[in-house]
């Protein structure tokens, strides 16, 4: 388990988790930015679902939860891990809507960071973010991505064609923003 002020990143129980992550995937206003089609699914689709990510050798998925209260409020991952050249994708989803807005990604997403830096040694994370998610690129700049370009009109969603901006994080320069990160009391 891997902690942060907030939450703690643990592994999936796909018996467990699997029926709040279905309620999840089909709320549109949870997924209308994550620049796929919006299809309604199954608890049983979901469970395949993860289980095909959690085979994955590429892919790491986290539950994410509240140290407070343990309750499972979404996940995060790092996909297309490459240890040739050290890097990876990252993708953040906090599912139970009552939790935006209190910091809890920020967390997750610094927890992640730190694992991908520290454990798994990898030295570039990039992001593809939907521009119009506000908060989404929110989180990224807070937790030291920056800006390295945009696709313009990638993604048809939410009813139209929409920027794609990348951002990228390097360890180098990120551990000492991460000690200042878990010193600072909120
Ligand atoms: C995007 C998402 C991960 C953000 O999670 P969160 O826990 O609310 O994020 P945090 O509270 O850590 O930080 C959000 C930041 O964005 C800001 N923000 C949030 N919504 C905003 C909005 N509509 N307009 C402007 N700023 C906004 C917050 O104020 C905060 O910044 P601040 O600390 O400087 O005030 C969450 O909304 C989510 O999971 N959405 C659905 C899935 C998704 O879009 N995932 C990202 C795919 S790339």
């Amino acid at each position: 388990m891997l902690t942060g002020k907030k939450v703690r990143l643990r592994a999936i129980d796909i018996k467990k988790d699997a029926e709040l992550f279905t309620e999840w995937i089909n709320d549109y206003e949870v997924v209308k930015f994550l620049g796929r089609p919006f299809k309604s699914i199954s608890p049983d689709e979901e469970r395949r679902i993860l289980k095909g990510l959690l085979l994955k050798k590429d892919t790491v998925l986290f539950a994410v939860e509240t140290l407070d209260g343990g309750n499972l409020i979404g996940s995060i991952s790092l996909m297309g891990i490459n240890h040739f050249d050290g890097t990876a994708i990252t993708g953040t989803l906090i599912g139970d809507k009552q939790y935006w807005r209190k910091g809890f990604a920020t967390d997750a997403k610094m927890v992640l960071l730190n694992y991908a830096f520290t454990v798994l040694n990898l030295r570039r994370i990039s992001t593809r973010v939907v521009a119009d998610n506000i908060a989404s690129v929110r989180v990224q700049e807070k937790c030291g991505y920056t800006r390295e370009g945009v696709w313009r009109k990638e993604v048809y969603t939410d009813g139209k064609y929409r920027d794609v901006v990348l951002l990228a994080v390097f360890r180098n320069g990120w551990m000492k923003q991460w000690r200042e990160y878990i010193r600072k009391a909120d």
